[in-house]
């Protein structure tokens, strides 16, 4: 290492050390927000920069959006001048590392997006300086940081590892979780040189519990890669089985929960109505195609994007079979979608699945109406039709719809109310539990009646949707 490089490196890691660094990070969403407080909460000063004006001015306020942030934490660290944010892209010329947090979606051709990250990291480039550490977060495929970031900020004249360092760290934060967050969950680094690695690990090291240094920034990319891509095959896997219990008669609920029992070599996954967030549904496909570009079919992530695909239109089915119960057809049926985020107990409805089940459910003439805590409302441009508000779930309510289908198991959902006062419903995610009754369908479940009488009913299993 040369004697100037050597220099910025030192400089670099007494200001980490000393705890008088200056971070921004790009990108102040579910993943850069919650990054960017806990730099400031491990000694850095940290400026957030987005292009969305409405979060910076929150910020500014010491207010959080992000549910899992909360606003005290974000007030007393803008209160102590350790956390503020701006739209101004200049003050990245005095600041000592830079954390890219943007989006990373696909599109319509299910091609990554990079755009954002072109223009987050033209903005970086544009005031890179000796000595700055770079480091990419944004999920995306294996490669990007070699061939795509340093490329763009070598275009300056400045060298990686020899004149700024560069690595790339994937974000793993899982919202809603109660027990991660973004300071106990390891982080996994890869840097261009062992030094960048080295540089990035200092920094994190400071704010996370554990660091784990992969060999390059690509082996860091594919970690990520591969963490999603697991997650999605199982899931895709599990899918399957339920719609394959279904016709055979069998509760995968039950087999789940009992195969779940073997102490090693099973991890359980759970059938639901499709695929939501920004990670599960879009990741693998930054993989496959990133390997169909080296000549190489990623044949288990093609087949697991068609299954879980294919859910929400099953679950669609579904809601046919429990009208039909009734002697109802979908066309002019009301019906009522409980939870439309992705996930429980979350408000984010990027790639939710009840968006697709809404927009189909219409399209068969279904009047459709939903009901979710955390999600006021959808806007028009989710739905392809008039926009939705979410309404308030009462006895009146639920009586109005001929069918409620429960798609996000929210904890706020009083589902003895939801079985007591629904005229048929179905239950994609087995919130139910073992409540029953003639006009519950359950995913992945034949109805109980169809099955071995049971003996161990509890006061909700005595429970008969109307
Ligand atoms: N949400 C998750 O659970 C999660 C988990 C792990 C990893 N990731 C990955 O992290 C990345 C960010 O995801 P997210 O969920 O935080 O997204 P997000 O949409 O919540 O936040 C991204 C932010 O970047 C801002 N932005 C967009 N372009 C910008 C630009 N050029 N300059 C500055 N700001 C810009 C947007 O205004 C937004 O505030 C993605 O690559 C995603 O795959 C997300």
């Amino acid at each position: 290492m040369s004697t100037k490089t050597n220099q910025l490196v030192i400089r670099l890691l007494r200001r980490i050390e000393r705890g008088d660094v200056q971070s921004a990070v790009i990108g102040l969403g579910y993943v850069g927000l919650p990054l960017a407080v806990e730099l400031a909460r491990g000694g850095s000063t940290v400026l957030g920069l987005d292009v969305d004006t409405r979060k910076v001015d929150a910020i500014n306020r010491g207010a959080s959006y992000i549910p899992d942030v909360a606003d005290a934490d974000v007030r007393w660290l803008v209160d102590a001048g350790r956390l503020r944010a701006s739209s101004d892209f200049s003050a990245l010329r005095q600041m000592d590392t830079v954390s890219i947090c943007v989006p990373t979606p696909l599109r319509k051709t299910r091609d990554p997006d990079v755009s954002y990250m072109v223009s987050a990291i033209e903005q970086v480039a544009a005031h890179l300086h000796p000595g700055m550490l770079v480091i990419l977060e944004s999920t995306t495929y294996p490669g990007t940081t070699e061939e795509l970031v340093q490329p763009m900020l070598e275009a300056t004249g400045l060298q990686a590892g020899r004149d700024f360092f560069l690595a790339f760290s994937p974000e793993r934060v899982d919202p809603g979780n109660p027990r991660f967050n973004t300071a106990n969950v390891p982080k996994v680094v890869g840097g261009t040189t062992d030094t960048c690695a080295a540089l990035a690990s200092a920094l994190y090291r400071r704010s996370i519990d554990r660091i784990v240094t992969v060999r390059s920034t690509k082996a860091a990319e594919m970690v990520k890669l591969l963490e999603n891509t697991f997650r999605a095959v199982n899931i895709g896997l599990v899918n399957e089985i339920a719609m394959m219990c279904d016709t055979l008669g069998i509760d995968v609920w039950e087999v789940v929960d009992a195969a779940a029992t073997k102490p090693f070599g099973f991890m359980a996954f759970y059938p639901g109505p499709g695929l939501g967030g920004h990670c599960i549904p879009i990741d693998p496909f930054y993989l496959s195609w990133k390997a169909k570009q080296n000549g190489f079919e990623a044949r288990f992530i093609e087949l697991a994007g068609q299954v879980n695909g294919q859910m929400p239109h099953y679950v669609v089915g579904k809601v046919a079979n429990a009208l039909n119960t009734q002697c109802k057809a979908v066309n002019g049926a009301r019906v009522l979608v409980l939870g439309v985020s992705y996930k429980r107990d979350v408000d984010d409805v990027r790639e939710a699945p009840a968006l697709d089940v809404i927009r189909m459910l219409r399209e068969k003439g279904a009047e459709v109406s939903y009901s979710d805590p955390h999600v006021p409302s959808l806007p028009a441009h989710l739905l392809n039709g008039s926009p939705l508000s979410s309404v308030e779930l009462d006895p009146a309510t639920l009586e109005q719809f001929d069918c409620a289908v429960i798609l996000t198991d929210h904890q706020g959902f009083d589902y003895d109310l939801i079985v007591a006062h629904s005229q048929s419903l179905v239950d994609t995610r087995n919130a139910l539990g073992r409540r029953s009754g003639p006009g519950i369908v359950r995913l992945g479940a034949p109805p109980p009646e169809a099955g071995r009488p049971r003996d161990d009913r509890d006061e909700g299993d005595q429970r008969r949707v109307a």
